[in-house]
């Protein structure tokens, strides 16, 4: 469809260079035929809808509508005899100027247009000449729309720069340039200010010993994850006030970020593990390899980017050594006495649950470290231990889960903190980083480091681009008059026109003639009123 279009582009500029009337007539009466057998015969067809439903084509139609009005009336008014350069080139005023200069920034335009000219005019150029030619007139047509704005504001000779002027034109400079530096840092430590909180809307945990069915199953969802309030939020980072690392951690939340996620003691699930599966478990447990016993859980937030379904699984893993002291240990040997059928204390099992976890946009939920400092083992600061228990009815089973709770971080710290149920349930807390408009997608889609590639490499050359290499240019950009090289340039338009070649290959080599010598070129843009004084120029740049 696009390269249609751009088929059209190319075909209609071509017919407007040659001036045929003729073909453009044919052109217009086979697009017209052609846009209407496509959106209301064969567009229904295709997409088995209707083109009044769907908006794109309606608005298609609707510029392609306008685009035939002009074009008709093109064909009425007839084509211009002479067709000399860009159409934004007729005057030298700041208007024009600044549509040129967008002209100009416009990706490939100048390019495509460069170079269709060059197919559709008949010329003696090659077209590297051509765009050389091209590059030229650009280039003079913008000095000359300077020098008439100088003209129009001309500065005073000799007087010094006021400082009001040099203050507000270098704070705005100093301003953009770090501006450009900052943005990307400033925007993502402003992202937790500006986003919208996200708290989990799903929660599931379940723990699995060896591969088997999972012994327990819970999922939390909106009527049990709790968000915090203002009056939580300070209990909270009250009872961390002492710990410096984990209130600045908690500064970074607002108390809508914060979420307590509280899941049922009892496994949701009945366990329904089949007997040779069950018969598997208790060999593999009475055997002298290693057991795993593995928790995974999933949050489940939303996301602003549509190919990620913000769902994060992540999962810690323990594993239960084959022996302890020279016997099987209390875990195993608890777990074989439940499954036999036995009633044995719960069974402990070491450093597991992690208790907060950190929800980011990235797509990770990882368990934070700091809340649990009253501890020598590296573990212990972030994971906690639970007991699981095997409980039975008359024909059925389901495990049930605690966290341990009187050790040294609970009793000082943990049972202080909102939510805080250990009897009861597991409770775990969710920090969560907000999420950004999706309006804003754009510039987080790539994360920092590629907002950091893009816009500051990008801006750094490009601002690079104002402020070095000037002296090189120097002798092609302060030309105090350029009249004449203009109308140089014109003139070779003119020639070119009126299809007298070898005159336009003298024109063309003129001009180059006086990029290559400085000295020349001088003398063809002295200011007006020493023009004068001198020879004509003309004379010698031949
Ligand atoms: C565990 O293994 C030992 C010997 O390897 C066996 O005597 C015992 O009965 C087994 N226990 C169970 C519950 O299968
Ligand atoms: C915690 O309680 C369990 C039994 O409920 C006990 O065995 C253990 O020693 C206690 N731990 C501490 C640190 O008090
Ligand atoms: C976890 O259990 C181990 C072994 O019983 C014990 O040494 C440790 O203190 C417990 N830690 C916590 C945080 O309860
Ligand atoms: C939890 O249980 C323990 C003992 O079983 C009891 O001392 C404590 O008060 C209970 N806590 C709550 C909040 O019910």
């Amino acid at each position: 469809m696009l390269i249609l279009q751009f088929m059209l582009i190319i075909i209609d500029r071509g017919i407007y260079l040659r001036k045929n009337i003729l073909g453009k007539i044919i052109f217009q009466f086979i697009q017209i035929i052609m846009l209407h057998i496509w959106l209301f015969i064969l567009f229904p067809i295709i997409t088995k809808s209707q083109f009044n439903t769907v908006l794109p084509p309606q608005m298609y139609y609707m510029v392609k509508c306008f685009y035939l009005l002009l074009s008709a009336y093109q064909i009425r008014c007839g084509y211009p005899t002479r067709i000399l350069g860009n159409f934004l080139c007729k005057g030298y005023g700041y208007v024009n100027m600044f549509l040129f200069k967008g002209f100009m920034i416009v990706p490939f335009l100048f390019e495509l247009r460069t170079c269709m000219d060059w197919m559709w005019t008949e010329t003696s150029m090659t077209v590297f000449d051509w765009i050389k030619m091209e590059d030229i007139f650009a280039h003079i047509y913008q000095l000359k729309c300077s020098r008439n704005m100088e003209d129009e504001y001309p500065q005073p000779r000799g007087e010094k720069k006021k400082p009001l002027v040099k203050y507000a034109m270098g704070t705005v400079i100093l301003i953009i340039i770090i501006g450009i530096i900052w943005f990307p840092l400033v925007f993502f430590s402003l992202g937790n200010a500006v986003g919208e909180s996200n708290i989990p809307y799903d929660v599931t945990l379940e723990i699995r010993i060896g591969p088997y069915e999972p012994v327990y199953k819970m999922s939390a969802q909106s009527n049990s994850i709790f968000v915090f309030t203002d009056q939580q939020l300070n209990e909270f980072r009250e009872v961390y006030s002492a710990y410096k690392a984990s209130e600045t951690f908690i500064s970074n939340y607002e108390a809508t970020d914060i979420a307590a996620v509280k899941l049922s003691v009892d496994s949701a699930n009945i366990w329904s593990i089949s007997p040779p599966d069950r018969l598997k478990m208790v060999e593999e447990i009475n055997s002298t390899s290693i057991l795993k016993v593995r928790l995974e859980y999933k949050v489940s937030h939303k996301t602003s980017k549509p190919e990620d379904s913000g769902v994060i699984p992540d999962n810690v893993e323990i594993t239960i050594p084959p022996s302890v002291d020279g016997g099987p240990g209390d875990v195993r040997n608890n777990l074989l006495k439940m499954l036999q059928g036995q009633t044995v204390g719960p069974t402990l099992f070491e450093y597991i649950l992690p208790k907060f976890l950190k929800v980011t946009n990235r797509g990770t939920a990882a368990p934070v470290d700091l809340f649990m400092p009253k501890t020598e083992v590296e573990e212990a600061k972030t994971y906690r231990n639970v007991t699981l228990k095997l409980l039975r009815d008359t024909d059925q089973e389901w495990w049930q889960i605690h966290e341990v709770c009187n050790d040294t971080n609970f009793v000082a710290l943990l049972k202080d903190i909102p939510f805080q149920d250990c009897n009861n349930s597991v409770i775990v807390y969710a920090f969560n980083d907000k999420i950004f408009p999706p309006t804003l997608n754009f510039l987080t889609g790539g994360g920092i480091i590629g907002l950091y590639t893009t816009l500051v490499l990008v801006a750094s050359r490009v601002l690079r681009g104002f402020f070095a290499d000037q002296c090189g240019k120097i002798m092609f950009e302060d030309m105090p008059n350029v009249d004449r090289v203009l109308q140089l340039c014109l003139d070779i338009y003119l020639v070119r026109e009126a299809r007298e070649f070898a005159l336009e290959e003298d024109l063309f080599a003129k001009l180059v003639f006086l990029f290559r010598s400085p000295e020349t070129l001088i003398k063809w843009t002295r200011p007006k009123e020493e023009l004068g004084d001198d020879d004509d120029p003309e004379g010698e740049g031949q």
